[in-house]
This record gives structure tokens, C-alpha cells and sequence, in this order.
């Protein structure tokens, strides 16, 4: 097991990051690691996902409307159980909340005490996917989608819910989630762009890569970001729908339109989020939430596009080896008018073995550390 400590990595005292690619009083050159689809969870980030109203706030509702006389299974339920007693308040008849950090669980059970309904709420240590309950479930509620729709494991841990726990005609909060893509242009050829990392984030990065065995090139987001910035239309891929059978593995061919004569240097992958029938679509290119648009890196130097010019390509998923993660990987031809086409790809492996494979990620790990 090695670790990457990144305190050794700091640019040298006194120099400042060059800020790049101002869009109002946004920037571009912060990055974060997507974490959720890592077991790094800690008071922090339950705090961050609480505090992201549309999320809980419409979780909390959808959970009123469903939940009354039903028997919930609550999946990663957290130190907070929040869905599990939400369950109960909304006069579920009993609850299962599962979660799988021994701590958060521990942390659950005080939560659901505390609240006084530890006679309908039994919170069950371990992941979903290995304990057993004792009697059907007629509502599934979880949070597990990721800054990629299914990036944190949601078909394969709600396909299993589905076959394992589910009485027939069951229901599942959320309903349907999805990943978006389009093009961006960061503005300044990167041999100037200084991308660097927020500061809070070394340590999630850090345990990321002790729990992988190894530094990689883990998807980073841009908190900057936001849908304004695009530069060609979007696409929807990875749609998935948690009360039907999900294949683990899929394709999706798209087509995206060039809206802007700009630099093309990557793309913003973003999520969609139905919570239920009656609550707004979350979409995190759109609004401030917990979920934070994906950066994917194509071109280091930028590919110069005008409006018009055609980007054809491939989205797809599999699942990779830890049997619960998907694998991510794009790849396409940009088509420009009276100008060559120019190919692209991006892998990105739930645990991949590439480090510093690009300039983005030269940028942010500037050596290759111990
Ligand atoms: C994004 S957090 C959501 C926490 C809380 N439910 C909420 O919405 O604020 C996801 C939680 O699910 C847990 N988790 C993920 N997959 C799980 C599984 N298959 N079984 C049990 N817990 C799981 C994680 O450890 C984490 O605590």
C-alpha cells in the first residue's frame, strides 16, 4: 500500500497560483476530487451534502409523500440516518437503515435514538449488497449518485436491492438519474493554466489514493463550472431508471453541436437527479449543490472550433473490478468544417493505474511524488 502525500507537492513558497479563465466571479483553476465513490466519507462531507437545500429539502419531502404505512429500506443511510427518520416521522410501519462505515453507522444508531424512534428504525451495519433483511421492502430510499450519475455505484447496488429486498411494484427514491456532457474551452492554452487543489481537499485525495493502493488520475471537478460555460450543446447519457432492470454495462452515441468559436480543451460531465415525480429535476451544472460538475481533459493545447463544427462520439460504462463502481470512457472525432477531424478519448477508471497522464494532471500533481 503506498501513499502520495501531498503536502510535499505545494508549489514553492511565495508563488501563486495564476488564476485563469474567469467567468464573472467564478474560476476554473480550483479542482476537487469526485470522493463519493470512495469510502473517505466524514463529518465534512455529510455536513456539505445536508447543507445543499434542494437535495435535502426535496429528499425529505419525497420521502413524506412515499413513506407513510410502508417498509423502508434506507440504503447509505449515513451518521445522520436522515432518510431512515424522516421514514419513521412520515409514519413508516418499520426501517432498515444500512450503511457500511462502521462509524457512521455507530453514529446512526445515536442519531435514531436520540429521535426516539429505535423501536421502528433498526440500523444494520455493512453494505447493502451482503446483509439480510427479514421481510420485503416497499420503498428503497438512497443517496448514492455520484458527480457521474451512476459513478458511485447506484445500478449495481439498487439492481441487487431490487432483485434481494423489493416486494413486487416496490419503490425507489430516487427515481431515475442520469450524466451529462458538452463541450468547454478553458480558455488559456495550458502551458499558462496553473490548476490547483483546494486546500480542504488534499486530505480526501490523499485517502483516496492510500485506499486504492496508489496515486492515479482520479476525476477531478471544477467547482467553477456551470452549464453558461459550454461551448456546444449537451448530451444526457447513462440514463438510469432504479425501478427497472439496469444492464451494468452500456453505450450511448451522441452527436454535440459547437454553439461557440472557442478553444475546445475538454468536457463538463454533469449529473441529473429525479427524486421523485413531483419534486425539480437536480441538474449540478445548472445549480450550486453538493454535486460538482466532473472536468474531463482532451487536449492540453486546445482544439480551435467554430460554431457548427460536430463532435460525434461514444459514452460508456462498465463495471469495474470491485464488482460496485463503474469505469468510465469517451472517445470521438471532433468533425470542423474545412479543417481536419480531430480524435479524442478519456478514460476514467473507478481505480485507475495511469498518474499524471496529461496536463491536467501535470498541473495539479506537478512531480510524481515518493
Ligand atoms: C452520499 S452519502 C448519503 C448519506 C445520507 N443518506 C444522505 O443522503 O445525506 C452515501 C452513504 O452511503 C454509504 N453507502 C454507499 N454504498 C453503500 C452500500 N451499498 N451499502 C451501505 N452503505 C452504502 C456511504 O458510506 C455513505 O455513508
Amino acid at each position: 500500500m503506498s501513499s502520495y502525500r501531498l503536502a510535499e507537492l505545494s508549489l514553492p513558497e511565495g508563488s501563486t497560483p495564476v488564476r485563469v479563465a474567469a467567468t464573472d466571479d467564478r474560476w476554473f483553476d480550483i479542482a476537487v476530487p469526485s470522493v463519493g465513490e470512495y469510502p473517505v466519507y466524514d463529518d465534512m462531507l455529510y455536513q456539505i451534502m445536508i447543507a445543499d437545500t434542494p437535495r435535502t429539502d426535496g429528499y425529505r419531502r419525497a420521502v413524506r409523500r412515499h413513506a407513510r404505512g410502508k417498509t423502508v429500506l434506507d440504503i447509505g443511510t449515513g451518521q445522520d440516518a436522515l432518510w431512515a427518520i424522516a421514514s419513521a416521522e412520515a409514519g413508516a410501519r418499520k426501517v432498515y437503515g444500512v450503511e457500511t462505515i462502521p462509524e457512521s453507522a455507530r453514529l446512526a444508531r445515536d442519531a435514531v435514538d436520540r429521535a426516539g424512534y429505535s423501536d421502528r428504525v433498526t440500523i444494520v451495519e455493512g453494505l447493502s449488497t451482503d446483509v439480510e433483511l427479514p421481510e420485503p421492502i416497499d420503498l428503497c430510499v438512497s443517496e448514492i449518485i455520484g458527480t457521474l450519475g451512476g459513478s458511485e455505484g447506484a445500478a449495481s447496488v439498487l439492481s441487487a436491492a431490487r432483485r434481494d429486498f423489493m416486494a413486487p411494484g416496490g419503490a425507489f427514491i430516487p427515481q431515475w438519474s442520469a450524466t451529462t456532457v458538452g463541450a468547454v474551452d478553458l480558455s488559456v492554452p495550458v502551458p499558462d493554466l496553473q490548476m490547483c487543489l483546494d486546500g480542504d481537499t488534499a486530505k480526501y485525495l490523499e485517502k483516496i489514493f492510500e485506499h486504492v493502493g496508489r496515486p492515479f488520475d482520479v476525476r477531478m471537478c471544477l467547482p467553477g463550472l456551470r452549464i453558461e460555460d459550454l461551448i456546444s450543446t449537451r448530451a444526457t447519457v447513462e440514463e438510469l431508471t432504479f425501478a427497472d432492470e439496469i444492464p451494468m454495462d452500456g453505450k450511448d452515441q451522441r452527436e454535440l453541436v459547437i454553439t461557440r468559436d472557442r478553444t475546445l480543451h475538454g468536457f463538463m460531465i454533469g449529473m441529473l437527479l429525479r427524486i421523485d415525480d413531483v419534486e425539480p429535476l437536480i441538474d449540478s451544472t445548472a445549480q450550486a449543490s453538493s454535486w460538482i460538475p466532473v472536468y474531463a481533459p482532451v487536449s492540453d493545447e486546445g482544439i480551435p472550433v467554430r460554431e457548427g463544427d460536430r463532435i460525434v462520439f461514444d459514452f460508456s460504462w462498465s463495471l469495474s473490478d470491485d464488482g460496485v463502481h463503474p469505469d468510465y470512457r469517451m472517445e470521438g472525432e471532433i468533425r470542423r468544417a474545412g479543417q481536419s477531424a480531430v480524435a479524442f478519448e478519456w478514460d476514467s477508471p473507478h481505480h485507475g493505474t495511469v498518474f499524471r497522464g496529461n496536463g491536467f494532471y501535470r498541473s495539479l500533481f506537478p512531480v510524481e511524488g515518493p
